[in-house]
């Protein structure tokens, strides 16, 4: 072995040690350019290799290239090594605390902070004690897809492609598979679709979520919203109980002196459909701005399950008969809040919500 050769063996096992002690990145870099750089005693060895006869020269060349390339793939080993623990660094660095922002919300401030406490939106409020309402009453709680097929939000729930109903729902359709088969669900209804194929029967089930709709926001439309949908599946379930569940629920939910009532409607999916009224909260029934004169507001819509939904579910309409119901989560906490725009639901001005 030439002098060369064992110097360069000896500035690699140094270079190895120097890279790998180096404790933070600009250390690192350092380091890099002393075992690596142009100024590196490797560089200065290999401007000695013009002096040597040609077969010492290709041996000692062959041992610098091996060590510089064994260092280089130290360095960068421990370069990778080195950003993702200044990565995960700054990240725990940056995390944001939510319950510390929470807990600056003005409110009652808590004995041991001084600060007040944070609570949940009333939209989210709302759903939870529309929940509670319904599991008292006997209901389970089901979930489904925000991102949903053309056939569970149209199709099974009887509007076939070009139904003119479809147009009742300004829907956002998304790049995905065939083109207009995924869409973000205009309603909560096609849960209803899910829960009866999986045809666990009976079915007694809400179904709170999230929907989607191209409406340009006003006071009372919102384009991302939520909505409560209710399905019952049973043998012998007759209008009757469906107008008795909604007038049961409005009871309990409102209070007493708070009742239901049905006006004739349409929706594809049940038959006969109906629109469900509650009583004014904001007037208790007298009439009022908010209600339009009637004392009156409405809700959402309800009906029987049309035999043609129970068909694309493969449930047999002749055994079973059913009801839904599907109304607004914000409408309704609206309503509740006495809120003139629905739209401060969504301004996060903490003045508004703190009032909640
Ligand atoms: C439906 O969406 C039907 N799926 C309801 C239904 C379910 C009928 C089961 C029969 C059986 P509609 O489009 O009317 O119906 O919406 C129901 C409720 O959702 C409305 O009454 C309103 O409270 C709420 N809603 C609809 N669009 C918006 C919106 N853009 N912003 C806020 N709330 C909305």
């Amino acid at each position: 072995m030439t002098d060369i050769a064992r110097a360069a063996e000896e500035l690699l096992q140094d270079g190895r040690r120097r890279l790998s002690a180096a404790p933070d990145l600009e250390a690192f870099q350092e380091a890099r350019r002393e075992v690596l750089g142009k100024k590196s005693p490797l560089a200065a060895l290999h401007t000695r290799l013009g002096g040597l006869p040609p077969d010492e020269r290709r041996q000692a060349g062959e041992a610098i290239n091996t060590a510089r390339t064994a260092l280089q793939a130290e360095a960068d080993q421990v370069q990778a090594g080195l950003e993702a623990r200044h990565r995960a660094g700054r990240l725990a660095a940056e995390r944001l605390d939510l319950t510390e922002i929470l807990a600056m919300a003005p409110g009652p401030p808590l004995p041991w902070t001084g600060r007040g406490t944070g609570h949940v939106h009333l939209v989210t409020s709302t759903r939870d004690e529309l929940e509670d309402t319904f599991v008292a009453m006997g209901f389970s709680v089901a979930e489904g897809p925000e991102a949903e097929t053309d056939w569970y939000n149209f199709e099974a729930l009887n509007m076939p492609p070009d139904h003119p109903a479809r147009g009742m729902w300004d829907t956002l359709y998304l790049r995905l598979g065939q083109p207009g088969q995924v869409l973000l669900r205009t309603h909560t209804s096609p849960v209803q679709v899910r829960l009866m194929e999986a045809g666990d029967l009976p079915i007694y089930a809400v179904m709170p979520g999230r929907c989607y709709r191209r409406d340009t926001p006003d006071a009372r439309h919102l384009p991302v919203f939520h909505q409560i949908e209710g399905l019952v599946v049973d043998r012998g379930i007759t209008f009757g109980d469906m107008a008795g569940v909604i007038e049961s629920f409005t009871t309990a939910f409102f209070g007493p002196g708070m009742h239901a009532r049905l006006r004739p409607s349409y929706f594809p999916f049940t038959e006969p459909s109906a629109e469900f009224e509650v009583t004014c909260p904001i007037c208790a029934g007298a009439g009022c701005r908010t209600c339009s004169g009637s004392g009156w507001i409405e809700l959402g819509g309800c009906g029987m399950v049309d035999p043609n939904v129970f068909e694309a579910v493969g449930i047999d309409a002749e055994a079973y008969s059913g009801f839904a119901f599907g109304f607004g989560i914000d409408r309704l906490a609206q309503v509740r809040g006495a809120l003139a725009d629905m739209r401060a639901l969504l301004d996060n001005d903490i003045r508004f919500l703190s009032q909640f």
